[in-house]
């Protein structure tokens, strides 16, 4: 079977790569000529782990190109994977949807051809998706094609654990074109599948659950997950406020209420709130749907509002021990919206950066691995750069950490703390577990000091 991807961006090549290492012929898609040559080169645009070993090993079975009339015509799988990125009144924005599907219907070949739309696109694409199919498409291609929604459900960072032991598969269309995209995800439900050794099997998993749906639910799948975690995660945000004002510690909380299976643990942890390319634009895009049909979603907005408040928070409680920050020397410590990748989108660090630039501070950053991407991205910021975490911290006044990286967790604080000019943290992310033996004042989220 043939594959063809249509945008490499983090979902378009985890998508590719995972396809071709399960044996398909797979052609990735992209109109930036400069990363195509890089990914025939063997060159990732991004940093994920593990994926450039998986890259290597799918190798052959993985075709690069820019051009439309290269891909399409022999695909019978059309993954659309471009991005739908928010506009200012919280629509995604679909120009370059629009464009791929354009580009799309002129090259179709006439046999059955199944279009899968995995960006997260607005609820009622799919049957969009269709329609401009039937304007734009070539009068021998009718009727051969079908469109159906498989939305994508990994997460940066971890993307090959999700992608090749996803928890499910959500198929939504009809007839003949579900079938045939159950058996090209057949090696994955298949329960003795196992990935390469670098991709470590979830404790206890079996196989992932195949859940078919029209395509409409397949949509409001995918938006009404990312916004419960959304939801679930501003929630141990509001709770950890109250915590802080009745003396209660917030993980001793939400491990006390995780242990309810009907809770569960993850997406609990306090902090600075969520980032990232998805949660604030999933959770706008529903409530702009909702505002569409005249439907107020009042927990949704209040998701968005406890999200922000966090970030302000960081802010207050550095002032708090600070006052004035006109002149003091700030670390931030983590750029990435999270660990384990160099994603800079909707990253907090950004706005903990540019409010502290505002009142005056000086900001020396760092990152263990999206600094380069900063450097290009984040014209609008002034900042140091520093080598390490420790040289960020030196003749510091504070500290704000900023993403719960690895190495930061592993520290040792009180070794580091030492390099300081004066020792005020904000642990954003509540990672600091080792008691301070030098004087120091250390704010959590949450969390009574
Ligand atoms: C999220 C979803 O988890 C994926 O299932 C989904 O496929 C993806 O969006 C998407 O729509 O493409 P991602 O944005 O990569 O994945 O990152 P997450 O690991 O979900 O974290 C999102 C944000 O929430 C991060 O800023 C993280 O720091 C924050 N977070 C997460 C918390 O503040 N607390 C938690 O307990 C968990």
């Amino acid at each position: 079977m043939n594959v063809t991807i249509v945008g490499t961006g983090y979902v378009g090549l985890g998508t590719a790569i995972m396809l071709a290492y399960l044996g398909y012929q797979v052609t990735g898609l992209d109109y930036d000529e400069e990363k195509i040559q890089g990914l025939r080169d063997g060159i990732l645009p991004i940093y994920e782990p593990g994926l450039a070993e998986l890259l290597t090993a799918a190798s052959p079975n993985l075709h690069w190109t820019s051009r439309y009339e290269d891909a399409i015509p022999q695909a019978d799988f059309i993954f659309v994977c471009v991005g739908t990125p928010p506009l200012p009144d919280g629509h995604p924005n679909l120009a370059y949807l629009e464009s791929a599907v354009r580009s799309i219907a002129q090259h179709l070949d006439g046999k059955p051809q199944i279009i899968v739309n995995k960006s997260t696109v607005p609820i009622g694409t799919g049957d969009w998706v269709m329609r401009t199919l039937e304007e734009h498409a070539a009068l021998y291609a009718t009727s051969h094609y079908e469109v159906v929604s498989n939305p994508e459900f990994l997460r940066e960072g971890t993307a090959l654990g999700d992608s090749l032991y996803p928890d499910r598969i959500v198929l939504g269309g009809s007839g003949w074109a579900t079938e045939r995209m159950r058996a090209l995800y057949a090696p994955l439900i298949e329960q003795n599948f196992e990935a390469p050794a670098h991709v470590p099997r979830p404790r206890g998993y079996e196989r992932p659950a195949l859940v078919e749906t029209t395509l409409t639910s397949a949509e409001m799948i995918k938006y009404s997950a990312n916004a419960f975690l959304a939801l679930k995660i501003s929630y141990a945000n509001e709770i950890a406020g109250l915590c802080e004002c009745v003396g209660a510690d917030i993980h001793e909380v939400t491990a006390g209420i995780g242990l309810d299976h009907r809770i569960g643990t993850r997406f609990l942890a306090a902090g600075a709130g969520w980032g990232g390319s998805c949660f604030g634009k999933d959770t706008s895009a529903l409530i702009s749907t909702g505002q569409d049909y005249g439907y107020n979603m009042p927990i949704l907005r209040a998701a968005m509002s406890v999200n922000a408040r966090q970030r302000s928070l960081v802010i207050e409680k550095l002032q708090k021990h600070l006052r004035l920050l006109k002149g003091k020397r700030v670390a931030v410590l983590g750029m990435a919206f999270k660990p384990d990748t160099d994603d800079l989108r909707d990253a907090p660090a950004h706005d903990f950066i540019a409010r502290l630039c505002q009142l005056g501070a000086t900001v020396v950053a760092y990152d263990p691995v999206a600094m380069p991407r900063a450097r290009t991205e984040w014209g609008d910021l002034h900042y140091l750069e520093a080598t390490s975490a420790h040289a960020a911290l030196e003749g510091a006044d504070a500290v704000i950490v900023a993403t719960e990286w690895a190495e930061f967790r592993s520290m040792n604080w009180n070794e580091a703390l030492c390099v300081m000019r004066n020792r005020v943290i904000v642990d954003a992310r509540n990672i600091i577990r080792e008691p301070l033996t030098v004087p120091a004042i250390l704010e959590q989220i949450g969390r009574d000091h």
